[in-house]
């Protein structure tokens, strides 16, 4: 049976979070999206997070939200802008527990509270259905290079009523 974690925390990013979340971001790349990337994607990808600095400086110049457990960063995500979630990222001994979802929530709540009225992501293959339930539609089809590799996605859409998000009972 599965068990019932502690809900996390959430508290806003601070730079000395860089070295676990560029951790998460590569565990959860190459744990998660081997369904729908192969290896060679899935290792541009999770090259991303390598230049601790560089990701450090992206992180803080977006709106980064970090979950926690037990005061532990266990997964993360961002806001560029005032409407697009930039990153999302859980680490995968977490996943499907629900930590992806309060981090989007957070986001989705943020957002709608800044007047934000669309909402939308660029949802790798492996996360559009977690967005697809939770009433992002999708737009548009992409295709990204990353380290030199090309990557598809999805731009999807939500659109927030009254700042909060319609349909989410988490
Ligand atoms: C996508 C991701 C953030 C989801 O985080 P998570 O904590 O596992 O998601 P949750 O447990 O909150 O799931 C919420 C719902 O989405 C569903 N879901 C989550 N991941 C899913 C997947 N890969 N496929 C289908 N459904 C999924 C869950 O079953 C759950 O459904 P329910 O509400 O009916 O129970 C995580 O899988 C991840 O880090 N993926 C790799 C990185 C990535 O692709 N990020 C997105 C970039 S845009």
């Amino acid at each position: 049976m599965a068990q019932s974690l502690p809900r996390p925390a959430l508290r806003p990013f601070l730079p000395a979070d860089t070295p676990l979340l560029a951790a998460i971001f590569a565990a959860a790349v190459q744990d998660l999206t081997g369904d729908d990337y192969s290896e060679a994607q899935q290792e541009a990808w999770a090259a991303a997070a390598e230049d601790e600095e560089t990701f450090g400086k992206k992180l803080a110049s977006e709106l980064t939200l970090i979950a926690t457990l037990q005061n532990s960063p266990v997964g993360f995500a961002s806001l560029k802008g005032p409407d697009h979630i930039e990153m999302l990222y859980v680490h995968p001994s977490l996943a499907g527990q629900g930590v992806g979802a309060m981090l989007c929530d957070a986001l989705e709540k943020l957002a709608g509270a800044r007047g934000t009225k669309n909402l939308t992501v660029d949802a790798s293959d492996n996360a559009q259905e977690f967005f697809a339930k939770r009433g992002y539609e999708a737009k548009q089809r992409n295709t990204v290079t990353v380290n030199g590799e090309w990557l598809a996605n999805t731009t999807m859409q939500k659109t927030l009523a009254n700042g909060a998000s319609p349909g989410d009972s988490k």
